[in-house]
């Protein structure tokens, strides 16, 4: 590894990058938040006013005509700006849990997240199935309990419910006054503020005054029932609550807790301040030589997405890289790990959802996007020629939906192949092909249903693809590890298919788990992994 640092130019250009992703529930408010944030950083005049996303404006980070339609974020864009001396990078990630194998690979690119959760909800399904996967990552976790000026749970009640089924500490860093047609505004714990709630129609400032708890002109500013409850829920906190362990937060274990209401923009300026000063800079990434420092003078990055078609009108394909280290410069030279090859990336680009701007230069946190002319997958290693690293892989969820895809016309071979194929190095869906059958039909792999209508969807719209779907019986899938096996002379159950990965692995489908332990008793040294090793 290479101890040569920066200027001290870039590395305080670094020291400033704070690169989180936002999960939540689908209608939690993530995008509603995501908006008021970037209102703050100056990098949108207006907000979209995502009340209209069905019908009128879309919101910024909404830009694909499948979310449009149904209103859900399918796949993360990227967004950054700059506010009070920090550079910010968002990523935004699917909500629905079909796509939790795209937050998966957000979250890889992430240094924090931010879980948005609605205040009268609660805990939801998609809330615990995106927080494992963050568990996974084992990155610091923030939570914003959203719409207080609706009708919310008890915030006793919300904290430990995030505790019991999240499995996470959480410690308030404010606490609400009361919620819905009664909520006053939130108390700030450390500062010992009173954040005083009014409706002002999403303007950008909210009344705030300064006042201890035991200001007698308390009783006046909330009334004095208010107060004494106020009081006896601090109380309680102080004696009974989890005091803000930055180390805690740091390894993932203990998440602060802000209240606030996104829509009419309450809270969201006091959150993003303490976020800004409670996470990192960019931390050191583990690569297979060892350590890699975000400080250190020789290039480094990976490739967490790759997306087709952003922009119809050029019909390109983009790779999405996360900077682990030192600087990138346009035009720069750099090493493709994977391919063993030298690469030149003259045009990289940085994004505001549909939005992009050439780059000319970007440091250790940010997100470039890149031109991939097809040469990019998902987890590949770029970095300086100098001085070569390499990033462990991003691992494939095992899908667990299979079925089988025919276009309707045959006269169109090609663009059936080169959709589905490229769709599938985006990493949205995973397809095999029947040994010694050719690619007119494929198996389609896929770990939630809905993105077998986003393949079909997008194979009308890009590749103009009419395509039949017939699902299949089968819920789990194998890799064979034996090399040079005769997979003909495989004794297996009727319920049990035999396919080909594009690399030409071998695989087994699955109808249950019994035949996967038939499989493995009626062939003796058999070996299957659940995950592809490639
Ligand atoms: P998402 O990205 O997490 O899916 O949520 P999004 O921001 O799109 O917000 C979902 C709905 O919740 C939107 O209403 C939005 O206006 C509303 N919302 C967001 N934050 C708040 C808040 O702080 N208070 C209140 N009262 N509402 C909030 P919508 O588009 O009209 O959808 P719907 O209400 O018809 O479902």
């Amino acid at each position: 590894m290479s101890d040569t640092v920066l200027s001290l130019q870039d590395r305080e250009e670094i020291e400033k990058r704070r690169t989180f992703a936002i999960i939540s529930h689908p209608d939690a408010g993530k995008t509603t938040l995501t908006e008021k944030l970037l209102l703050y950083g100056g990098a949108i005049v207006e907000a979209g006013m995502v009340k209209g996303k069905k019908n009128m404006r879309h919101a910024v980070s909404d830009w694909m005509e499948i979310e449009k339609q149904r209103g859900i974020s399918v796949t993360s864009s990227v967004m950054q700006f700059r506010y009070d001396g920090f550079c910010i990078n968002i990523l935004d990630t699917p909500g629905h849990q079909d796509f939790s194998e795209d937050t998966y690979r957000t979250l890889m690119a992430a240094d924090s997240a931010v879980m948005v959760i609605d205040g009268s909800k609660g805990v939801e399904a998609q809330t615990r199935k995106l927080f494992k996967v963050c568990r996974m990552r084992g990155i610091p976790i923030f939570t914003f309990i959203n719409k207080m000026d609706r009708e919310a749970k008890d915030s006793f009640d919300l904290m430990s419910e995030i505790e019991t089924e999240l499995g996470i500490e959480t410690c308030p860093i404010n606490w609400p006054i009361g919620s819905g047609k009664r909520f006053q505004g939130v108390y700030d714990r450390e500062k010992q503020r009173m954040l005083k709630f009014a409706a002002t129609g999403g303007a950008h400032e909210v009344a705030s005054v300064e006042m201890a708890l035991d200001d007698p002109g308390l009783g006046d500013l909330i009334g004095e029932e208010a107060r004494d409850q106020l009081l006896e829920e601090m109380e309680l906190l102080d004696g009974a609550g989890h005091p803000l362990d930055l180390d805690m937060v740091r390894k993932g274990e203990l998440s602060p807790v802000f209240f606030g209401s996104a829509l009419t923009n309450f809270g969201v300026e006091p959150f993003l301040e303490e976020f800004l000063r409670m996470t990192t800079s960019p931390l050191p990434r583990q690569c297979v030589e060892g350590v890699v420092e975000p400080a250190s003078a020789d290039f480094s990055a990976f490739v967490f997405k790759i997306q087709a078609n952003m922009n119809r009108a050029h019909r390109d394909r983009v790779a999405f890289m996360r900077i682990c280290s030192g600087v990138f410069e346009k035009g720069m030279e750099v090493y493709h790990v994977q391919q063993g090859k030298k690469i030149k990336i003259s045009q990289p680009t940085q994004l505001m959802a549909q939005d992009r701007s050439i780059v000319d230069k970007a440091w250790a946190g940010d997100i470039i996007s890149v031109f991939d002319p097809g040469i990019f997958s998902i987890g590949d290693t770029i970095c300086s020629s100098s001085n070569r690293v390499k990033f462990e892989g991003i691992p494939t969820f095992a899908p667990e939906h299979f079925c089988r895809l025919r276009q309707v016309d045959t006269l169109k071979r090609k663009q059936f192949i080169k959709g589905t194929t490229e769709i599938a190095q985006e990493g949205a869906i995973q397809i095999f092909v029947e040994p010694n059958k050719g690619m007119e039909e494929v198996i389609v792999g896929v770990v939630g249903t809905l993105q077998f209508d986003v393949l079909t969807h997008r194979l009308v719209n890009e590749y103009n693809i009419e395509t039949r779907m017939e699902s299949l019986p089968y819920e789990h899938i194998r890799w064979v590890e034996n090399k040079d096996l005769d997979m003909s002379a495989l004794t297996l159950t009727s319920d049990t298919k035999v396919v080909q990965d594009m690399k030409g692995n071998y695989l087994l489908l699955f109808a249950d788990e019994w035949n996967i332990d038939w499989a493995l008793s009626h062939n003796k040294g058999l070996k299957l992994a659940e995950f592809s090793r490639n």
